[in-house]
């Protein structure tokens, strides 16, 4: 008999999609059934706009395998039914992943004894006198209720824990059989263990995302009301025990937060930990000077397991130290004792990176033309317009960025210096431009396509007045949460909403959500790969792209059937 044991996948990422089904796949044999279980089982079977669904999703999402409960299915059974036939037909390999066979038999058998007790001593029962109160019924009794709680609480066990626990590691399995780094499967669960396997999911480190189709059938007119399908299927919730073995015993993820500011940023620490990290550690005032001695100490104080499960992060808002900070990490370690290292000045690098991916995919699904053929002008001139700048120019896009900064005395000296920074240290061709008054943004505003406020949180950088001058189509993304925004009238969730004639906003929640679930994807991955990489506005662009890609959009699924009137008889 195959042993259960669940053990993470270390070096590749497992994304799994669970499809909660419409119905919970029958697992009982016949004889554990209750009536409901019985009555319902000729109703059992995928709808057709289920499988249209599930077929829509597949084309979105093009997983490497999918799986699927089996249940009290025979294998060709399993083979043969609908869902089945949807993933054979797009090509992607479809497993039974459930309870092993031998060890579902053994856990039976003793449950198998239970019930043959009860039976006895219900049949006992029943064969006694009427009368109540004898000590014999009293007894008899309460040994059947004991009896029947330990019976549910064996279902459970058996249903829920060990068979979860069975279904993730079929899941698991079969990826580690796919020679990929990055790994999608869908899996199609009961509805009854979505709750569970994703924990289970979890818990080794794969991400999972839940869909689940709401039907909604569209009938001819008529008097008649269906009972809501979802509301048989819902089940209630039951408690989980995982069996798990975790990976490399007892050593613990460890992240070192350098930080070149007077205090370590809380926001860092608090995503660290919340991506799975298990201590973090935070310096303060890092410099380059002082940052060879932390690193060195750090890392050969853990053997090559736990350099594995070493990573360091370089905060901080001064863009330049930081990346001062990142060439002496780089150059102190050496071959094994390298470890991944995150860069992230003030947030500046996931923020930008989300900044640019966002514009780029809404410019792309508004049929308006490739980012890298824009124009571009960016407000602000910190570490986020200073990266935005970079990764726009690498796109092949014109850039402008302005310092609108009205405190500026060396404005124009200003603009030109950085123009010269960023080609002479990242290689990239951009415009300096000093623009403190409304004439100025405008003017910029008209030359560009796309325009990217990133300047001081709390400072409105294009009022109305200015909106309502521009000429033609533009997009603007601010990333500035702090009110006033730094557009007036866009609003914080915009998503390519018309704030003026002609011109669209992106928010700054709209991008801070990706630039937070992209910071949180980073720390996710270096904390698991052991790969010794730099994680940094270049990888961070990237992820960005694939987290967009990867979403899996309820409005594009959608799948609504709607059936055919009955022709009247003639
Ligand atoms: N969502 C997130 O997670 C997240 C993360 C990081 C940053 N952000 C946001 O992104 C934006 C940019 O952040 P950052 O760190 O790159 O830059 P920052 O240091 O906050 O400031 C950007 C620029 O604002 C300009 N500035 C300062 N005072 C000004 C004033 N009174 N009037 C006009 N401009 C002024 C300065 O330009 P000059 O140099 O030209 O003087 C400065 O370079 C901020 O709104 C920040 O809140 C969001």
């Amino acid at each position: 008999m195959k042993a259960l044991e669940i053990t993470p996948l270390e070096e590749k990422r497992l994304r799994v999609i669970i499809v909660e089904k419409e119905y919970s796949e029958p697992f009982w044999p016949k004889k554990f059934q209750n009536d409901t279980e019985k009555k319902m089982l000729s109703i059992f079977k995928p709808s057709i706009a289920f499988c249209s669904f599930l077929e829509k999703l597949v084309e979105e999402v093009a997983p490497d395998f999918a799986t699927e409960e089996l249940g009290e299915r025979s294998i060709e059974d399993f083979k043969e039914n609908a869902i089945s036939k949807v993933f054979q037909k797009k090509n992607i390999p479809f497993f039974a992943v459930d309870i092993d066979e031998n060890a579902k038999g053994y856990l039976l058998s003793s449950l198998e004894e239970k019930e043959e007790l009860m039976d006895n001593i219900l049949k006992r029962l029943e064969e006694l006198p009427q009368e109540e109160g004898t000590y014999e019924k009293e007894y008899l009794t309460a040994y059947a209720q004991c009896l029947q709680e330990e019976i549910e609480e064996i279902k459970r066990e058996i249903k829920f824990s060990v068979r979860e626990s069975w279904i993730v590691m079929g899941i698991l399995d079969n990826a580690r059989k796919i020679e990929k780094d990055s790994v999608v499967c869908v899996h199609i669960a009961s509805p009854e263990h979505v709750d569970g396997v994703k924990k289970l999911l979890e818990s080794v480190d794969v991400e999972v995302e839940v869909v689940k189709p709401e039907k909604k059938l569209i009938l001819p007119e008529t008097e008649k009301t269906l009972t809501e399908f979802e509301d048989l299927l819902k089940s209630s919730k039951i408690q989980v025990k995982p069996v798990i073995r975790k990976s490399v015993e007892e050593q613990p993820y460890i992240l070192f937060l350098l930080d070149t500011d007077e205090r370590a940023s809380p926001f860092d620490i608090c995503m660290a930990y919340d991506a799975g990290f298990n201590i973090v550690v935070p310096y303060e005032n890092v410099t380059p000077e002082n940052v060879k001695k932390i690193v060195q100490d750090a890392i050969f104080s853990r053997d090559p397991k736990g350099i594995k499960r070493t990573c360091f992060f370089i905060g901080g808002k001064d863009m330049e130290k930081a990346e001062m900070v990142l060439e002496v990490v780089k150059k102190t370690m050496f071959s094994p004792f390298e470890t991944n290292v995150i860069v992230d000045p003030g947030g500046a690098y996931t923020t930008a990176a989300a900044m640019v991916a966002k514009v780029e995919d809404a410019l792309e699904r508004h049929n308006l033309g490739d980012l890298s053929t824009k124009t571009c002008a960016i407000f602000g001139t910190g570490a986020v317009g200073r990266v935005a700048a970079i990764l726009l120019a690498r796109l092949g896009c014109n850039v402008m960025i302005a310092s609108i900064n009205p405190k500026r005395t060396d404005g124009e000296e200003y603009a030109q210096r950085l123009a010269d920074l960023l080609r002479e240290k990242y290689n990239v061709e951009v415009e300096g431009v000093f623009a403190p008054t409304p004439e100025k943004k405008l003017e910029m505003m008209q030359k560009a396509d796309v325009i990217f406020c990133a300047s001081r949180a709390g400072v409105q950088v294009i009022t109305k007045d200015i909106l309502e001058k521009v000429k033609l189509m533009k997009v603007i993304a601010d990333v500035n949460a702090v009110p006033p925004l730094g557009v007036e009238g866009i609003k914080l969730n915009d998503d390519m909403r018309e704030i003026a004639p002609g011109v669209f906003g992106i928010g700054a929640l709209t991008i801070g959500r990706l630039k937070h679930k992209l910071e949180k994807e980073i720390l996710r991955e270096a904390r698991i790969n052991s790969r010794g990489a730099i994680y940094n506005y270049n990888y961070a662009i990237q992820l960005a792209r694939r987290l967009l890609r990867e979403k899996v959009l309820a409005s594009k699924l959608a799948v609504t059937l709607t059936y055919p009137k009955q022709k009247k008889k003639s």
